[in-house]
């Protein structure tokens, strides 16, 4: 097996110990969510996690490498930061706690793009283009989500942005 192979191979392993991490952390963001758009924003990409999984392993399976995921420290950090603004959340008020969940999600989803972005192209590189178009539907998804995530947050901001101003009213 080719280097740029392995490194294909061991990039995929990464993110699908990522991915079935965020299976466990986006029930419990989702139950922590107040807007309920952003409840079901979690609670679709739960179901797009368990595809992309799938997809992950059909496509490590077509490399001819192991379906075993391999440890992925960058998301086990992302995780805790999403779990300390869950808990952090429960002392603000909505809005605020919301704008939290949403930062930590949409770190998670950058990461993810940036993953899947790199496994893309260098399975187009070595010529694998069924691997690439699978990683091309998963990518689209990520970025959908984060997109998603930047709606959501416009009118929660914009709250937050007018409680802030009518504060500076009361101080003056
Ligand atoms: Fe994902």
């Amino acid at each position: 097996m080719t280097q740029l192979r392995e490194l294909i191979i061991d990039e995929m392993r990464d993110i699908l110990h990522a991915e079935g991490q965020l299976l466990n952390a986006l029930p419990k963001m989702a139950q922590a969510a107040n807007h309920p758009k952003l409840r079901e924003a979690f609670e679709k990409h739960l179901t797009q996690t368990q595809m992309q999984i799938e997809r992950l392993k059909e496509a490590l399976e077509m490399l001819g490498g192991e379906t075993q995921p391999k440890e992925c420290p960058g998301m086990m950090g992302l995780i805790e930061e999403g779990q300390e603004a869950i808990k952090e959340g429960k002392e603000k008020d909505p809005i605020a706690s919301d704008l939290g969940l949403i930062a930590a999600a949409q770190k998670v989803e950058h990461y993810e793009i940036s993953a899947y972005g790199t496994i893309r192209s260098m399975a187009r590189l070595i010529g694998e283009r069924e691997v690439a178009t699978l990683m091309s539907h998963t990518l689209g998804e990520e970025e959908s989500a984060d997109h998603l995530l930047t709606e959501i947050a416009k009118p929660i901001l914009q709250e937050a942005a007018m409680e802030e101003f009518e504060m500076a009213g009361e101080r003056s």
